[in-house]
């Protein structure tokens, strides 16, 4: 049964005229090992107090890209869930949802009742900004008002599409940070809508565009995020990137290394935006995770983890947990719309091999009963450009394991993906769970005061294919795991303990 509203009644928590405040006690295990070489397992319990602003603010959401098959869809959808627009298909009547969102069309388990289980909406645990609410801008080379782009990405149904073009024709991108040298050459022909001057003006410009929306939007809070193109990878150099103040340094001296994205995003740490990275390159240089840390402004990324990768960090997670072997894990992926166009050049594409490559590394090192010291599964994956599918990606996985006494185990699977179809919620769930975790302080029991959340934003992992994470963190891939991860931090802030799926009340 789903319960759409509900109160946590704990002498723990205090619902306040502006906040929460949870006090709340977390198990966990402590991990020792003595000289002699003795592993000692200690059951801990530390006290925490959270603290959530309810206040949800009025939200600005700047999208690089924005002209885009992601960005387009994301405009569109929201519009048509905003003002109720109901569309024909030859399937019939269809209404516009949010599926495919974890804070917007996903459930929470909180208990049971007589027997039946309680389910509440994610958006329910903590007051979030709703998509419908979002204020929405952003930027683009390509100058293509947003009307136009949505038919160029052909993503939404038509007769969709014809309900959305009074509402989309007069929203046009703000010109974009272009340099030919970090996209694929086939992107030229788009980039007519470009910010000129340094590399230093260009990023002075961005924060200048960011302040104008603010003002001229009346929004509380702006979040960034970038879904345009893949860019090549930057080289990480010291005396180049490796610091904040070499990073500034760079952008004076208009080194050619500073890419694009690392501009906006620079821009945006500057003016205390959060910055969001939905593609694979490395935009979050060490300089500018220094300077985000230093400022303390939430950054988050690395590309979404839409399709083919979701896929695998359930599909090996849930092989190597039961005690099974893969040995071999190939993907294919052809799509053509323009992220397929740009992937097809060589440094592009190596960018998102890098992102695909290692989100098994975790769930592999979880299980060394079945891999010995340096022991990996072949893991390939190969993307190719086809226009004719468009959108409509398709992936195709082969994994191969060991299982019993030698026997080989073969699963093949094939995945229409609608790309932009199934990242334009993740897009929206990373801005609503972006601005949601800046609202939230913590404190460990005897520190003094509260303090925000790592600004290496880990909390948006679930949603992205490479998490970024802060230095010596662990990186955990595997899906249930992250998600389980931001539901149960969420419940900790209002007084609920844990999902342990443990259900004594029923064993005895
Ligand atoms: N399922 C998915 O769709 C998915 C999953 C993971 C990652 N991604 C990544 O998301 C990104 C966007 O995907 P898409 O399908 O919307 O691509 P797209 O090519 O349709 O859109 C990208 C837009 O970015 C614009 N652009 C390029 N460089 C820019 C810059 N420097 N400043 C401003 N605008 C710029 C382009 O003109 C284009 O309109 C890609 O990098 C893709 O790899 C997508």
């Amino acid at each position: 049964m789903l319960v759409e509203q509900f109160r946590v009644d704990s002498p723990n928590v205090v619902y306040g005229p502006e906040s929460i405040t949870s006090n709340y006690t977390y198990d966990h295990t402590e991990v020792e090992r003595t000289e002699e070489g003795q592993w000692t397992l200690k059951p801990k319990k530390t006290e925490y107090t959270f603290e959530t602003s309810t206040r949800v603010p009025k939200l600005g959401v700047m999208l690089v890209g924005w002209g885009g098959n992601n960005g387009t869809t994301v405009t569109g959808g929201i519009l048509a869930n905003k003002h109720g627009i109901t569309w024909m298909t030859k399937d019939g009547l269809r209404k516009p949802n949010y599926f495919g969102s974890l804070t917007h069309a996903a459930t929470v388990r909180v208990g049971n009742y007589k027997g039946e289980e309680i389910h509440v909406p994610f958006s329910s645990l903590l007051p979030m900004v709703h998509p419908n609410d979002f204020v929405l801008g952003g930027w683009d080379i390509s100058g293509m008002n947003l009307a136009d782009a949505m038919e160029r990405a052909q993503v939404l149904d038509f007769e969709l599409q014809k309900q959305l073009v009074p509402l989309m024709k007069d929203m046009v991108p703000l010109p974009g940070i272009y340099d030919p040298s970090f996209i694929a050459a086939n992107q030229a022909e788009r980039a007519d809508n470009i910010i000129k001057g340094s590399k230093r003006e260009q990023m002075e410009t961005v924060r200048q565009q960011i302040r104008q929306f603010k003002a001229d939007q009346g929004v509380d809070k702006v979040i960034v995020l970038w879904t345009a193109n893949t860019e090549r990878y930057s080289e990480v150099i010291e005396g180049l990137n490796d610091t904040a103040d070499n990073l500034f340094k760079s952008i004076d001296a208009n080194e050619a290394e500073v890419s694009p994205s690392t501009l906006y995003a620079t821009a945006c740490v500057l003016e205390g935006v959060p910055f969001i990275n939905g593609s694979p390159q490395n935009t979050f240089v060490p300089g500018l995770i220094d300077l985000a840390v230093e400022k303390d402004v939430l950054i988050g990324g690395d590309d979404f983890k839409s399709g083919q990768t979701k896929m695998k960090s359930v599909l090996v997670d849930f092989l190597v947990g039961a005690g099974i072997k893969p040995t071999s894990i190939v993907s294919y992926n052809h799509l053509g719309n323009n992220d397929g166009m740009n992937l097809s050049a060589p440094q592009t594409f190596r960018s998102k091999e890098i992102s695909k490559s290692n989100v098994v590394d975790d769930m592999v090192q979880s299980n060394s009963m079945l891999y010995g010291p340096g022991e990996h599964p072949d893991h390939v994956v190969v993307i190719k450009y086809v226009p004719y599918v468009a959108d409509s990606k398709r992936a195709m996985d082969e994994y191969t394991s060991e299982i019993f006494m030698g026997g080989r185990n073969t699963i093949v699977m094939h995945n229409t993906c609608e790309d932009s179809l199934l990242a334009a919620p993740i897009v929206m769930d990373l801005v609503i769970l972006a601005e949601l975790v800046t609202r939230i302080q913590l404190k460990k029991d005897g520190e003094a005061a509260l303090r925000g959340f790592h600004p290496v934003a880990v909390l948006l992992s679930y949603l992205t294919k490479a998490p970024l994470v802060p230095a010596g963190t662990p990186v955990v891939n595997a899906l249930a795991k992250q998600r389980a991860m931001l539901e149960n931090i969420f419940r900790a802030c209002v007084g609920l303990p844990p999902e342990n799926n443990m259900m004594l009340e029923f064993k005895a």
